[in-house]
């Protein structure tokens, strides 16, 4: 339920951000984002309750080993801190990977979509061996990365066996060496050895624990990021719940340039008045502006300057809702459910 709700809360949310997101970000960043926060639900329902009863165990252990033989005890202890830093030595490293993994499965999955979605266009103009080559290049980096990443997790995996096989030949020299001289049994031997194994269980469990924190973090802030983007229309802000009388549209010196670096002003202070009850058409070159005027008039993106009148209101101070159910539109990139023709209308 949770994992539903934190799914829930982030497409509200998702649905609530204004048209150009939309613009700026790719399928596959939004579909990761959702695809992550699998890492929070294996760390809620997994981890954390294991984790609790380790703990108890490390506690119990602990005391019994100190009781048994202090200086094993500290030989214990110290290389469990030593494997402890080591492996929080690798966290910052972990998250990079992290972040990179990220935008690596991201890419994949918007060049499936992609794929899958421009097929048509894709056999229509042969461009069928670009669309695979270039799929196959994502490929290879998703490979070599992974290779990197693999190489991390050996090194981090080599340190920590030589760090908790020191210590084991360690406790068994110094066991056995006392059993020899005499000062331990051989049951006692025996025991000690139960005893470290005790306590080395539960510390593997917390590592484990602190990586799978930190994934389950990575990924709840790469949701807050989206949470905290601003909504198209704030709460606060107060609007009108009703179109007035008169409705003749007046663009007054309005400009406009796509979101998204690198992009030149389409619209440069544009001056119309679109009459009300009349059919007004706008006709232009291909690549003009028409389509750009009726995005900024439907309010899928905010001009840069200048403002729109509706009657004696500006277009703004118009919830957006209202707005929205007072016209239809169909656009040239209109998109086709998959549903029924008249769930589609
Ligand atoms: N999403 C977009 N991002 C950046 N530039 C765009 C985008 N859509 C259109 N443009 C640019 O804006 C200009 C006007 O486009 P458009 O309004 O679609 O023209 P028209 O509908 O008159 O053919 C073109 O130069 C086009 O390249
Ligand atoms: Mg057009």
């Amino acid at each position: 339920r949770v994992n539903i709700s934190i799914l829930t809360d982030f497409l509200i949310k998702l649905m609530k951000l204004p048209i150009s997101f939309f613009a700026t970000k790719t399928t596959g960043d939004i579909m990761q984002r959702m695809s992550d926060q699998q890492r929070i639900e294996g760390f809620l329902t997994g981890t954390s309750l294991n984790t609790l009863f380790s703990l108890i165990n490390l506690v119990i252990f602990t005391f019994v080993l100190i009781h048994f033989n202090t200086t094993i005890f500290l030989i214990s202890f110290g290389a469990t801190l030593l494997y402890l830093f080591w492996i929080l030595a690798f966290l910052s490293k972990r998250r990079e990977l992290n972040h990179k993994q990220f935008l690596n499965s991201s890419t994949n999955q918007t060049t499936v979509v992609e794929l899958v979605q421009g097929m048509t266009d894709i056999k229509l103009n042969n461009c069928e061996q670009q669309k695979r080559w270039e799929w196959e290049l994502v490929q290879a980096t998703m490979f070599k990365f992974k290779v990197s990443s693999l190489s991390l997790t050996q090194y981090q995996q080599a340190g920590s066996m030589f760090i908790n096989q020191a210590k084991n030949i360690l406790i068994t020299f110094l066991s056995v060496k006392a059993v020899i001289d005499g000062d331990m049994t051989l049951g006692g031997m025996m025991a000690i050895q139960y005893v470290v194994g005790q306590v080395s269980n539960p510390v593997d469990r917390i590592v484990g624990f602190i990586q799978s924190y930190q994934d389950a973090k990575i990924s709840l802030e790469r949701l807050n990021e989206i949470h905290d983007l601003q909504d198209e229309e704030p709460v606060e802000k107060h609007l009108i719940g009703k179109l007035p009388e008169k409705k003749d549209l007046l663009i007054k010196n309005l400009s406009f340039k796509y979101p998204g670096a690198g992009n030149d002003p389409v619209l440069k202070n544009l001056n119309m008045s679109i009459p009300q009850g009349k059919i007004t058409a706008i006709v232009g070159e291909s690549g003009s502006g028409k389509t750009t005027i009726l995005k900024v008039l439907m309010r899928s993106f905010e001009p840069q300057s200048g403002g729109i009148r509706i009657g004696d209101k500006k277009l703004d101070q118009i919830a957006l809702k209202t707005w929205r159910n007072s016209f239809g539109a169909v656009t040239q990139e209109g998109y086709i459910f998959a549903d029924t023709v008249v769930g589609n209308i």
